[in-house]
């Protein structure tokens, strides 16, 4: 292996990143691509089907990407450029999207109005209230108050829930201890929607829905807590608010947190992450970004879980132009790898143009790869779509998480955020652009996986943790360089 001691790379990688190579296909074995898994790691304890992250950016990840990447087996990292409160809630609204047993499901007391429990249900978009005592009895659960017992006519909001309700002598429920099979075994045989679940004094202790166990049958791959949650990163920083931050995301269901600065290699971090595991205990701290091997290990050093691995790649990203710090992306990840090898997972951060490039981040040295412009323009990313009144295209913004329009936004968010105010005296190394609309964030992660389980197959194996172990300690056995009339070749069209 060419594993210089230093942990930086030899000729091999030098100024080199993803154009710069082929993999040499290898004899294949799997009988079909479909089947071929893309399992990886986030953290130690983190595993994850899809190896794909959305990038923490205002203009890529907010609730509905999150939620889409964790419901396609990847993980969404909801950005940090606005109030604490706002960050929470798009934490909670993905958490509550989907469970196994909703644990604190909603509720109303006795007395509630018809009036009142149309807004309510309309506010939260659900179709099924459970119905509570008042006061000390507020866990008690009374009744059931599905959409098909809300009286029609308006004229009946007025009324109370009780005499709409079914009655909890005739609601059908389950006791805490039961298993999904058996719940819906129950559901199936009582033809009902719902499952309440309560003990013998009918105090509540979650909620089974025949939605959410249908969907944990049809979506095996989808990424889940312990709970049967969807999982959810967070991004925190390392100054202002940041520990107030990371509790309260914490306290709201985060899976994971990416402490993320551009600078990742540095004392504040150091400083940061030791306060983090003090504060927080045992939570994941996806840590970056960093370049080097020094910096890799200097992660590793202090404690991070995962490290995040790109300097000035980013597709909105001026860095490299503006400071002249960077390191090819390719070989910052090998760096890296060299560096901590498989003890501390790597995720790649930005630059990536082709799928190619992922496979090749993947069997270099990341666990996961992070996108960023790559999933921007999608239904899914924050922000309005634009339509060229011309032409007729459809349009959104992608944007650096330090170009000014980025900086100023979150300013008007979050008037007290004084870790962006700092930013904003630091000049843009970011920018904004204009990206086609690409529809449903649904259909290119299927593209991706399904590029990425060709190039398992084309490396001749039939998991990606298999063609990792084959290329990984020596990848220059198999990558061919490539000369610029082979990089026209291959990559012109
Ligand atoms: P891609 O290439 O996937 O990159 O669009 C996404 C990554 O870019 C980084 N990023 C920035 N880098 N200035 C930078 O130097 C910025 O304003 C900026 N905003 C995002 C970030 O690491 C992201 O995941």
């Amino acid at each position: 292996m060419t594993h210089s001691p230093t942990g930086s790379p030899d000729d091999f990688w030098q100024g080199r990143t993803f154009d710069d190579f082929l993999l040499r296909p290898q004899k294949g074995r799997a009988d079909s691509r479909r089947n071929i898994e893309l399992s990886s790691k986030l953290a130690e304890d983190v595993g994850i089907e899809l190896p794909i992250i959305s990038a923490n950016m205002d203009s890529v990840t907010g609730y509905r990407m999150a939620q889409a990447m964790a419901l396609e087996g990847g993980l969404g990292v909801v950005h940090r450029a606005s109030s604490i409160e706002r960050q929470v809630e798009r934490i909670r609204l993905v958490k509550r999207s989907r469970s196994a047993v909703i644990e604190h499901p909603l509720c109303i007391p006795l007395g509630t109005t018809i009036g009142q429990a149309r807004a309510f249900a309309h506010k939260n978009n659900v179709t099924g209230i459970l119905v509570v005592g008042r006061g000390d009895e507020s866990n008690i659960l009374h009744g059931l108050l599905s959409s098909r017992d809300m009286p029609w006519s308006e004229d009946d909001d007025g009324k109370v829930v009780d005499e709409f309700m079914t009655p909890y002598e005739r609601v059908v429920t389950g006791k805490p201890t039961i298993s999904m099979d058996e719940a819906a075994r129950l559901m199936f045989e009582k033809r009902v929607e719902r499952l309440p679940v309560v003990d013998e004094s009918r105090r509540v202790h979650g909620l089974i829905t025949r939605k959410d166990i249908r969907f944990f049958r049809e979506r095996p791959l989808a990424s889940k807590d312990s709970k049967g949650r969807l999982r959810v990163g967070a991004a925190v920083g390392v100054r202002g608010d940041y520990l107030e931050r990371a509790a309260a995301v914490c306290e709201a269901g985060a899976d994971c947190l990416f402490v993320d600065i551009a600078h990742g290699h540095s004392a504040v971090m150091e400083e940061a992450v030791g306060r983090l595991r003090r504060d927080l205990g045992q939570v994941p701290l996806i840590c970056g970004n960093v370049a080097t091997g020094e910096g890799a290990r200097f992660m590793k050093d202090i404690g991070a879980d995962g490290i995040k691995v790109g300097v000035g790649p980013g597709s909105g990203c001026r860095t490299r132009l503006e400071t002249a710090a960077g390191v090819p992306q390719l070989q910052a990840i090998r760096e890296a790898y060299l560096a901590v090898g498989d003890e501390v997972p790597l995720v790649a951060d930005g630059g990536i143009r082709y799928d190619k490039d992922m496979f090749l981040a993947l069997v270099c040295g990341a666990s996961t790869v992070m996108l960023g412009g790559a999933l921007s323009g999608t239904e899914e990313a924050p922000g309005r779509v634009i339509e060229d009144p011309a032409t007729g295209q459809k349009r959104k913004i992608y944007r650096g998480m330090t170009s000014p329009q980025a900086v100023y936004e979150a300013l008007y968010d979050d008037d007290e955020n004084s870790a962006l105010e700092s930013a904003l005296l630091t000049p843009a190394e970011g920018q904004e652009v204009q990206v086609p609309f690409k529809g449903s964030v649904g259909g290119i992660l299927h593209r991706i996986r399904g590029h990425l389980q060709s190039s398992v197959s084309y490396v001749g194996e039939v998991s990606l943790e298999e063609a990792r172990k084959k290329i990984l300690p020596n990848p220059e056995r198999f990558l061919i360089p490539l000369s610029e009339p082979s990089r026209r070749e291959s990559f012109e069209r």
